[in-house]
């Protein structure tokens, strides 16, 4: 795929010329599930068009021009401010709770991202004391928590089954074991549906390697993800063959599309050692054994 002459395009999105046209109108999302349909051909096309689009999707840090409040929950502190796109976001900051809070959001927001989960889009925003905070777009269409939670364990939310699955393959494979009921949002769409979001990864280390046994929901059963998982999904059924695509596409994500995740990652938010073995653990063979194990769980009942 050629690359258009100077124009601005965020990573994320794939545009080209004629034939490719609708990856560009789909996002990356959807480019990837057409990519990884195609083939290692394909999937080399996409880690090379990542690499001609390594321009950041975001050239400039959004300026926080209003801090509106505290939201009502989250042990992080998180902070609802509006930028100087005139937008709102929710904001955090270190907080002592986790290692590199800022780090891990940013990075496994944007591979949640890559592998189509439904996910906010990750985002840098500074203070007036240049402060820097990882945020997400505030969701308006979210409801009520109380009524989300009992909208979600009655059923309502449109195809639950198979995105709970696939949040959950995701949340095992990064050893992410604080997926309870306040980490999924659940969005009104606007179509008469309810649909879900998966947010807060503040928790979760920057790769799994790095994860303590008793925090990683492979390896522990006593945590939120796993504890949580059999009651929510209850009211549709699992759904492993959405759950195995997961793990698929985290096995085949392209290692140059984690490079363009780390370039992008604010220098401040992790140290250069760990910036290392985070891309060290995703193009060695820790990731396709974690994979592997992943689908094995999967598979025979284990995990699931
Ligand atoms: N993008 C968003 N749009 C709307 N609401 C959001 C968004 N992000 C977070 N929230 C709300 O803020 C709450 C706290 O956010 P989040 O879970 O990310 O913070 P936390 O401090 O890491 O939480 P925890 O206490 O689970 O560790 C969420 O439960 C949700 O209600
Ligand atoms: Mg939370």
């Amino acid at each position: 795929m050629r690359q258009r002459a100077r124009k601005r395009t965020p990573v994320g999105r794939i545009s080209g010329r004629s034939g490719k046209w609708q990856w560009t109108k789909l996002g990356l999302c959807n480019a990837g599930d057409r990519l990884f349909q195609l083939g290692y051909k394909g999937r080399n096309h996409f880690a090379e068009s990542l690499v001609q689009r390594s321009m950041p999707s975001q050239l400039f840090p959004k300026r926080i021009v209003d801090v509106l409040g505290r939201m009502r929950s989250g042990v992080t502190g998180p902070v609802l401010v509006r930028a100087d796109d005139g937008l709102t976001y929710v904001a955090k900051h270190e907080s002592g709770h986790a290692p590199s809070i800022r780090a891990s959001e940013f990075i496994w927001i944007s591979i949640a991202g890559l592998v189509g989960l439904p996910a906010p889009t990750p985002e840098v925003l500074i203070d007036n004391e240049g402060r820097s905070f990882f945020g997400t777009r505030r969701e308006v269409s979210a409801i009520d928590a109380a009524i989300a939670q009992m909208s979600l364990l009655s059923g309502r939310v449109l195809r639950g089954g198979a995105h709970l699955s696939r949040i959950y393959a995701f949340d095992l494979f990064a050893a992410n074991w604080d997926r309870n009921a306040g980490n999924y949002l659940v969005l009104d769409d606007g179509g008469g549906s309810l649909a879900l979001f998966a947010i807060d990864f503040s928790h979760v280390s920057v790769h799994p390697g790095m994860a303590p046994d008793a925090h990683d929901p492979m390896r522990s059963s006593n945590n939120a993800t796993r504890g949580n998982f059999p009651q929510v999904v209850a009211p549709y059924g699992s759904d492993i063959p959405a759950a195995l695509e997961i793990a698929d596409r985290l096995t085949n994500l392209p290692i140059k599309a984690v490079d363009v995740i780390l370039t992008e990652l604010p220098p401040d938010w992790l140290a250069q050692p760990e910036r290392d073995s985070v891309r060290s653990w995703w193009d060695g063979r820790e990731r396709s054994i974690r994979a592997a194990a992943l689908s094995q769980g999967l598979q025979n009942g284990t995990l699931i």
